[in-house]
């Protein structure tokens, strides 16, 4: 009991590990325990019906046809089982996982190489697909289309193009914005799968399996707690979990109590809805300095500094879709509902919450 009242004890802990966030802004690497709690199978993997279904009758029909899956593209905000699903897409054809992203692919020999090295029914999963460069973009789409490398040798009159055919393979693209990929690229692609924010019930169900394979006993109440302010989000439901895992333990308890979620929630800055303190932040300078909106996007980003592409990827799409901001052609205005939650007045004609598509 004593050390779970030593704030110092356990703010330092939390601080060295994430600066107090629970939203990722950066790719932080290969986390290993992300790793060990990713479900291997479509069995294990939670939510997502439509997808899931979807997958299920392209995949089935791919192997009755003795073919390999058409390219799949996976798109949707961080953290919601991209990655994940492109490694149990590859369990599930029978193929082998190649890894790359689109940033890590500098040049077209590059992607050549990668491209002449799969074997068929490969999967080749581009994380960040949108950040590929256009030269070896270029080589992508013959490659997508007719399992061909295009190249040009020599110049002028005596050159000529080259053909080198490719294995059968699977591309399977992840990006956090479909929108930013060209139409050319999108085009190639005969799945294309938008992932969905996860229900509390789902999160909760995630948090669950995700305690058995830590080897923590967690209360039906505690993993409800956890699910339902984790913002949609599997990531952030697992680390949630490890964090007031870590509170539980500290306290001497052998199972994660509501309490013990509770606690460290509050600790963790993470309030009622899951907002975190960049959320709030965010929220109350819309109210406080802008009047409720509408603001531009950049001017938003300079005032709480923060990167303009992690507040459109990270932060917008959950308060979109608890309806606290809206969209509109002049910029983000804060709705009703906001201004409710930060336990301001609301002033007059000030926008009601609607529901917004966060990929318009
Ligand atoms: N449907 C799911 N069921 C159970 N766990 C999931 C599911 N989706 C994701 N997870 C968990 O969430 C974590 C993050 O998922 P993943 O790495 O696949 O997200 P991502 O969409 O690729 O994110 P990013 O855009 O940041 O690359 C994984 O470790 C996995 O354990
Ligand atoms: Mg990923």
């Amino acid at each position: 009991m004593g050390f779970y009242d030593d704030d110092d004890l356990i703010v330092s802990a939390m601080a060295d590990e994430e600066d107090g966030r629970v939203v990722d802004s950066e790719k932080t690497g290969y986390d290993e325990v992300e790793n060990i709690l990713r479900p291997k199978s479509m069995d294990g993997y939670v939510g997502q019906d439509k997808v899931k279904e979807n997958l299920a009758v392209f995949m089935g029909s791919a192997k009755l046809r003795g073919e390999p899956l058409d390219h799949v593209l996976l798109y949707g905000p961080p953290g919601l089982g991209k990655t994940t699903l492109a490694h149990i897409i590859a369990t599930e054809m029978g193929g082998q996982i190649k890894v790359t992203s689109g940033p890590a692919i500098e040049k077209s020999g590059d992607l050549a190489a990668i491209l002449t090295n799969l074997n068929e029914g490969d999967v080749l999963f581009v994380d960040e697909i949108h950040r590929l460069n256009r030269n070896v973009e270029e080589i992508l789409y013959p490659a997508m289309e007719d399992f061909s490398l295009d190249f040009i040798i020599g110049k002028g009159p005596s050159a000529r193009s080259v053909q080198i055919p490719l294995k059968r393979f699977t591309l399977v693209g992840a990006t956090t914005r479909a929108g930013l990929l060209s139409s050319p690229l999108r085009d190639r692609f005969g799945v294309i799968c938008r992932l969905e924010m996860y229900s509390p019930e789902e999160l909760t169900e995630i948090v669950t399996r995700s305690a058995r394979i830590l080897g923590s006993e967690i209360s039906a109440e505690g993993a409800k707690e956890i699910g339902r302010r984790s913002r949609g989000t599997p990531r952030i439901a697992n680390r949630l979990l490890r964090r007031v895992r870590d509170f539980s333990i500290v306290a001497g308890h052998d199972e994660i109590t509501l309490e013990d979620a509770k606690k460290g929630l509050k600790r963790m800055e993470i309030d009622e809805l899951g907002l975190d303190s960049t959320d709030i932040r965010l929220l109350s300078s819309m109210a406080t300095k802008f009047n409720g909106g509408p603001v531009g996007l950049d001017t938003l980003s300079a005032t709480v500094n923060e990167d303009s592409t992690t507040i459109e990827d990270v932060y917008e799409p959950y308060l979109l879709q608890l309806g606290f901001i809206a969209r509109t052609p002049r910029g983000r205005t804060l709705t009703v509902n906001a201004y409710k939650h930060l336990g301001l007045p609301v002033p007059r004609g000030a926008q009601v919450s609607i529901f917004e598509d966060n990929d318009a």
